[in-house]
């Protein structure tokens, strides 16, 4: 085999695909895919036991609103049935279930209550400075109504908005389940964001009241979160009324009288009666502000009875849950959408039992999150690989010390998941025996859309594989066609699905323009992917991470699993950095593993030619740069823009989003070694 010819088996012939803007030549888009040969199918005993089966997807495809409506009426006790499933007249403003009403919270606890499963677990919740918190399903439904009625005292009535600045607490729950009893909007604003983040999210959504706590710990460290809102709230003309106050780290706080009060003394007094009326199905539920690709944060927008439908089937069907004996983790803070939906609603929607865990995965050790794992006897685990590849960094020999043999199902999202890190994340922590479920999913989507179903398909390393039952996925070229299986493009989602967003809030037109004008009538996710050769899907990075080298598309995530795949390499970035030759040049970012020798341009070329073998000579980075750390959004996202200017020769520009901000001057340090 010549030194030019890929030793990957998979050859794509050319894709169409290119970037939205971006022009060049049609190269080989996904000439050089990983090609992936190891699949998981579920063992007979699982696949015996599991909720769902195939026979799910033939009777979606058959009719996706009928499916749809069946599940909403299964999964959730409606006060007023709904008269027709989907109302698509007005696209892309889709209606679901038109006519229903329900209540969220009713749904999420007292119903459960009401059916016996009172004194069945809730929460488990775990501190970070080890404090932990017991609640029933009859003590959460207490606490809900408590809240609800404190809420209203202060005046939050239905379709008021409440910005929720809260840490991973049972209160951030509370709060959320309390203001979807009164249909009372809530806006939840990550507690790592900035107060000046806060406030623009408070003044966008005119929220009446602020739920927030003295602070949290990070890291054994009181951190603050009150001084925030305070900062946030410090202009004239805001809308906020009133301010409630959970004690939880118990650090000094300025207080303004009238305005701030503390939760014990509002929701703890409060009477524990309240009744739930049900609202309209597309009543809304919430607003979670998102990132797009420029401009300010948009104000994604759900509504209740589709939203809880959809959540509701896919946390059922997607990590088997047996509510019962299941014991679930999601590790996601409820400030993303993750948290949203798969801590707050689904999975007390579903009566299931959850950890719900404070801090951070190294406090006070390395070991915590296996420790929480041994002692609650988790079953189910829905993480992302951002902390799976962290892990891998730490050394198998951590989670080694802990019992994770309760592990059944393991979950993955929010990026690409790398096949080096799902074959750790199944071998070390799953046993080599719990499926993996890649998901994936985004704000606007609300709930999971491409997902294997563990006692059904069989897992494929680092693939999301096959859209849900009753979704309807595509990958399509630039002209909106769909591609044959072998090829890459661009994400589209064909039909309406009941937990898509309802729209940008206060911005119609935006809505529109942003997710519905690239393709007619298409959702246009904003991911690239590829269908292999047997059409499942693969995920290959937002488009705008997409690189074009000489006329050759390639993937940032494709060339940063090649390097995760050596094993010197624990981390890699990857950003296509402008060069006067080849368009873009690939840059990678890599963190060397804690045993691996750094042998300087050995060590460098040995990666270039390890990318080389993996993907093609094309897919070689132009330069390699072995760098002590990467720098990370609070929620765990890679900053390639940052990474993007240092390749580029330019001073990293605004790095205050970061969960650490001296990241950056760390890489400068150690690049001028
Ligand atoms: C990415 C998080 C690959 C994707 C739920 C999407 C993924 C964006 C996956 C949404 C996955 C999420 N595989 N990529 N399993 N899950 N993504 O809004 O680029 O924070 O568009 O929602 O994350 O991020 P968001």
């Amino acid at each position: 085999m010549s030194q030019d010819t890929p030793s990957s088996t998979a050859t794509v012939p050319s894709a169409s695909a290119q970037p939205a803007g971006q022009q060049g030549h049609q190269g080989d888009a996904f000439a050089n895919l990983l090609h992936e040969t190891r699949t998981f199918p579920p063992s007979p005993e699982f696949a015996a036991d599991a909720v769902v089966t195939a026979a799910e997807y033939g009777e979606a495809n058959a009719d996706r609103p009928a499916f749809w409506a069946k599940k909403a009426r299964e999964l959730l006790t409606w006060s007023k049935d709904f008269t027709q499933a989907l109302d698509w007249s007005n696209p892309p403003f889709a209606k679901w279930f038109v006519g229903g009403e329900l209540n969220a919270a009713y749904n999420a606890l007292d119903r459960h209550v009401e059916a016996g499963n009172g004194d069945r677990v809730a929460i488990y919740f775990e501190g970070e400075p080890g404090d932990t918190r017991t609640y029933t399903y009859a003590q959460l439904t207490e606490e809900v109504k408590k809240a609800a009625n404190a809420f209203e005292s202060l005046g939050v009535a239905k379709g008021d908005r409440v910005a929720v600045y809260l840490p991973m607490i049972p209160e951030a729950v509370i709060t959320l389940l309390a203001c979807a009893r009164i249909g009372a909007v809530h806006s939840v604003v990550f507690g790592g964001f900035s107060a000046e983040a806060l406030r623009s999210r408070i003044d966008d959504a005119e929220a009446k009241l602020v739920v927030t706590a003295d602070g949290t710990y990070r890291r054994g460290k009181p951190s603050p979160l009150k001084a925030a809102v305070d900062d946030a709230l410090a202009h004239d003309g805001h809308t906020v009324q009133n301010v409630v106050v959970v004690k939880r780290n118990g650090q000094d706080v300025d207080w303004t009288e009238g305005r701030d009060h503390w939760w014990a003394d509002t929701v703890d007094t409060a009477p524990a009666e309240h009744t739930a009326v049900g609202h309209d199905a597309e009543h809304p539920l919430y607003i979670l502000y998102t990132s797009g690709t420029t401009g300010k944060p948009k104000g994604i927008l759900h509504t209740t009875g589709g939203y809880l439908t959809q959540t509701a089937y896919t946390h059922k069907a997607v990590f088997d849950l047996h509510p019962e004996t299941d014991v679930y983790w999601c590790t996601a803070d409820v400030g993303w959408v993750t948290g949203h939906s798969y801590v707050a609603y689904a999975p007390l929607l579903n009566g299931a039992t959850q950890v719900m865990y404070e801090g951070t995965p190294d406090s006070p050790h390395q070991g915590r999150w296996w420790e929480i794992v041994e002692k609650y006897k988790v079953s189910i685990l829905y993480t992302a690989p951002t902390a799976i590849r962290t892990f891998m960094k730490w050394g198998a020999e951590i989670p080694a010390k802990y019992d994770l043999s309760s592990l059944r199902v393991l979950g993955s999202v929010g990026e690409p998941i790398n096949p080096e890190a799902w074959m750790w994340y199944r071998k070390v922590i799953g046993g080599d025996k719990a499926p993996i479920v890649d998901t994936w999913w985004q704000t606007e989507t609300g709930a999971q859309m491409i997902a294997p179903l563990p006692g059904v398909t069989a897992t494929k390393p680092g693939s999301a594989q096959v859209p849900l039952p009753g979704i309807a996925v595509d990958v399509v070229d630039e002209m909106g066609e769909s591609v044959p299986n072998g090829h890459g493009g661009f994400l589209v989602i064909r039909e309406p699905w009941p937990s898509m967003l309802r729209g940008i809030w206060g911005d119609p037109e935006r809505f529109k323009d942003t997710y519905w004008s690239r393709f007619e009538s298409m959702y246009f996710a904003g991911d690239g992917a590829k269908k292999d050769e047997d059409g499942d899907i693969w995920l290959l990075g937002r488009v705008d991470d997409v690189m074009n080298v000489s006329g050759h598309r390639l993937s940032t995530t494709e060339i940063e699993s090649a390097l995760v795949s050596h094993p010197s390499v624990a981390e890699a970035a990857v950003v296509g950095a402008t060069d006067e030759t080849t368009g873009q040049a690939v840059v990678a970012f890599v963190i060397l593993r804690g045993d691996a020798v750094n042998n300087g341009d050995a060590t460098v070329q040995e990666l270039r030619n390890h990318v080389g073998k993996e993907i093609g000579p094309i897919a070689k980075p132009k330069n390699i740069l072995v760098v002590p750390e990467l720098p990370k959004t609070r929620s765990g996202k890679i900053m390639r823009r940052l990474l993007k200017d240092v390749a580029e020769g330019r001073d990293p520009g605004d790095a205050t989003t970061l969960s650490d901000p001296t990241i950056m001057q760390q890489i400068a340090a150690s690049l001028r070694k």
